[in-house]
């Protein structure tokens, strides 16, 4: 349970709040990189901590993310025209470089331009993992690129997309370092129904309900879901929670492969969020990148072009409760589509002065704990928790561990890449 105040100080994202000058020291995932798929291509809105944003690619490949509304008289740039190295406002002609700089006014005689005088708001970006990135806090405050483990595979071993959830980011989140709701929320009753999920011979869904164990880190937490099997074995998910909403978890395959996978819930403002959806395998490429899509519900007709679910609040997720009965938990069809609909179920933002937490949602009140003193620490004039932290070996994985084993050890091990 928090109190109202730190509720608010936790969903808050605009400029100026705690939490939004919190995210503004981390690089943020802004848009796919596949959403500007070549140089000239037509510009993209993107909504991104409260702020209302357009990214072009150049004529030369380069990404441009600016306010989305022209320095001239405010119209939207998303209209624009990307021309010869700038999008230019249809309204009167005023056209801007990628780093914001105007390069022309069509609607002033020479005499008169001003253009050198002005300069439209835009943001550092870099690509990398199939992500467009941005960087909008204060500038001596950048860290370095972002580097995660599916950011350096080759591509063919990588799945990403994104899905726009009607939240807070901070319910995503929660949900995300939730090990317990994981095979009740996304139960399969049965096994070979063809519907996504986990099925009851996973040793995910054998296992009793998980001791939560949590340890912090430099970048936020690891930690672990234990659930006892039979006859003295162990079944333990470890995830990584990384500043400021990144969560890193076992594959979807539920079988203790290579896999690795997660999302980044990245606020576009306090009721609405962009869930980053990743998958990657260290090994080999993606066998079949198509069934992760199904399996998260974003696969052909579900997700239209502004990454909306056609399965949403309006239509109940198209629950299905002849499914709910007989194949899934919820009769909704979707990993993600599931977690969607509970989270949104709560509300664009959820009032946790009601909550009733116990053993089970440490983790949720451990990252919460994090948020809010980094919060507090950027606003004293420190320095952002794990801004800086190397991360890119860090991996999640899930294990059957033996009556003899030390759960702990073997998990570290697996979980670190370099064993650290
Ligand atoms: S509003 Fe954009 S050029 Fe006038
Ligand atoms: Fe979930």
């Amino acid at each position: 349970m928090l109190t109202s105040a730190e509720n608010e100080t936790l969903v808050r994202v605009g400029p100026g709040t705690p939490m939004g000058e919190l995210m503004r020291r981390y690089w943020m995932p802004a848009l796919l990189s596949r959403e500007l798929p070549e140089a000239d291509c037509p510009p993209v809105r993107v909504r991104l901590l409260g702020e209302r944003l357009v990214a072009f690619r150049d004529t030369a490949g380069r990404v441009g993310l600016l306010s989305e509304f022209c320095a001239h008289r405010g119209a939207s740039l998303w209209f624009g025209r990307n021309e010869e190295g700038g999008l230019r406002c249809v309204f009167h002609g005023w056209k801007y470089d990628v780093d914001g700089t105007c390069l022309d006014m069509m609607n002033e005689p020479g005499a008169f331009d001003f253009k050198q005088k002005v300069h439209l708001r835009a943001y550092p970006v870099v690509e990398s993992g199939g992500l467009v990135w941005a960087f909008m806090g204060p500038p001596g405050r950048r860290p370095p690129p972002p580097e995660f483990g599916w950011t350096q595979v080759p591509e063919a071993h990588r799945y990403v997309d994104k899905t726009w959830e009607e939240c807070s980011w901070l319910q995503g989140l929660e949900g995300g370092l939730d090990t317990s709701h994981v095979p009740i929320l996304h139960r399969r009753l049965r096994e070979g129904t063809g519907q996504p999920g986990i099925n009851p011979s996973a040793p995910l869904l054998r296992g009793r309900a998980p001791e939560v164990v949590v340890e912090t880190t430099d970048y936020g937490y690891r930690y672990f879901g234990v659930r006892e099997l039979e006859a003295g074995e162990v079944y333990v998910r470890g995830y990584h929670f990384v500043m400021p909403f990144t969560q890193i978890r076992p594959g979807a395959d539920f079988t203790g492969g290579d896999l690795v996978a997660g999302h980044m819930w990245a606020p576009m403002d306090d009721e609405n969020t962009m869930v980053y959806n990743w998958e990657y395998s260290l090994a080999s490429p993606m066998e079949d990148p198509q069934a992760v899509a199904r399996e998260l519900g974003s696969g052909p007709g579900e997700i239209d072009e502004r990454f909306r679910k056609a399965r949403n609040r309006d239509n109940d997720y198209r629950i299905d409760r002849g499914l709910q009965r007989t194949d899934t938990f919820t009769g909704i069809f979707g990993v993600n589509t599931q977690d969607h609909a509970i989270q949104e179920s709560m509300g664009p933002i959820a009032d946790r002065t009601l909550e009733q937490l116990g053993q089970a949602d440490k983790a949720i009140i451990a990252a919460r704990k994090l948020l809010l003193d980094a919060a507090q620490t950027v606003a004293d004039g420190g320095e952002a928790l794990g801004a800086e932290a190397g991360v890119s070996a860090l991996r999640a994985a899930d294990r059957v561990i033996a009556p003899s084993g030390d759960w702990h050890a073997e998990m570290l091990a697996e979980m670190h890449g370099d064993g650290a």
